[in-house]
């Protein structure tokens, strides 16, 4: 039985960061009311024409730098975003291109904020089935260019941001189990209304129906938690740390009450970058990873909810 196993972490904010100070001068908030309903205090931006791949490519240097690994021995490319660089060619292939790791397949998956967790199921199961000998995972997104900054409801949530991990085959776990679902009933709730082919004006906008979103997402993240801890006959009490996506800080409490998992053993980044979407689950791993509160041999359970609505969870023995 081959695994695949996290060899290597990495992640990248942009340089620019807007408080919610800031925020408050542009709509009808203010950092009481993101603080207390969000936990959010900032975010990062992305500077003019700076892209989704640019994100990438600092969090795949760096994760790849983690796995002690050159970007020559990347033979696959699994890339979670929903704000690509281009219509074509994906961000996989971009991101192939600056890192000089051509020839393998690159592959991108437009999940919303599952968007990373369908790219790590993806690259595990071609590591898994010994296609794949050094895969590279990334959530990365530029969300500050599809987001309506008069509109308070999403303005104080999105931003941008990247994370990578690096997979390679190992005999024993790593990744255990990886659990994806969607459900397109929810896809009004949560939806960029312009695509290629529909509507195209060349302005985008995130609509959604926040408090709807937040019941069923706290909701579907306990179900699939419990779904990746029953398909490997383990109990809550196994988990070392939880990883959630960093939607919203109050998501992530509900859900840890439902596991019965104790907050000092919940990762939680969002304070400092808001909601990143694909990148948010990758960016907690390797903040928790490098600061030292995330040890080799520990049980990990990540997990992530997003528009259509997606959603996801991955048991990883780190
Ligand atoms: O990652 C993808 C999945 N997305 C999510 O997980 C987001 C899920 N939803 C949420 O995180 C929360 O629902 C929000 C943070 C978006 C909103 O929090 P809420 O506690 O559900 O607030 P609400 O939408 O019920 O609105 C409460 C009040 C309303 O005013 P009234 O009608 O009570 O007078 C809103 O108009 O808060 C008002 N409001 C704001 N006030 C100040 C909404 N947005 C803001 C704002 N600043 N930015």
């Amino acid at each position: 039985m081959i695994y695949s196993r996290i060899a290597g972490t990495g992640s990248y904010l942009p340089q620019k960061v807007v408080t919610n100070f800031d925020l408050e001068k542009i709509v009808d908030t203010s950092d009481e009311w993101i603080r207390s309903r969000t936990g959010i205090e900032r975010r990062h931006v992305a500077a003019d024409g700076e892209t989704t791949v640019d994100l990438a490519e600092h969090a795949a240097r760096r994760a790849l730098e983690a796995a002690g690994l050159a970007p020559g021995d990347v033979d696959f490319i699994a890339f979670g975003t929903t704000t690509p660089d281009l219509v074509f060619p994906n961000c996989g292939v971009l991101l192939q291109q600056r890192r000089g790791c051509r020839g393998g397949p690159a592959v991108s998956v437009e999940t919303a904020c599952a968007g990373f967790m369908y790219a790590l199921s993806i690259a595990d199961k071609y590591v898994r089935c010994g296609e794949s000998k050094r895969a590279l995972v990334i959530g990365a997104e530029t969300l500050s260019r599809i987001t309506d900054w008069s509109d308070r409801a999403t303005a104080v949530l999105f931003a941008d941001g990247a994370g990578a991990v690096v997979l390679e085959p190992s005999a024993t776990p790593g990744v255990l189990s990886t659990h994806l679902h969607a459900d397109g009933q929810y896809k009004d709730m949560l939806y960029c209304a312009v695509g290629v082919s529909k509507g195209f004006t060349g302005k985008l906008a995130i609509t959604m129906t926040g408090s709807e979103v937040f019941k069923v997402a706290v909701t579907k993240l306990g179900e699939t938690v419990d779904e990746a801890l029953a398909a490997n006959g383990l109990d809550r009490s196994a988990l070392d740390w939880l990883v959630p996506h960093q939607a919203n800080i109050r998501i992530i409490q509900a859900t840890a009450r439902k596991l019965d998992i104790p907050m000092e053993r919940v990762i939680v980044t969002v304070q400092e970058h808001g909601n990143t979407s694909a990148a948010s689950v990758p960016l907690a791993l390797d903040v928790a990873v490098r600061d030292g509160r995330i040890r080799r041999g520990e049980l990990l359970l990540l997990e992530a909810f997003g528009g259509g609505f997606t959603w996801g969870s991955a048991l990883v023995r780190y």
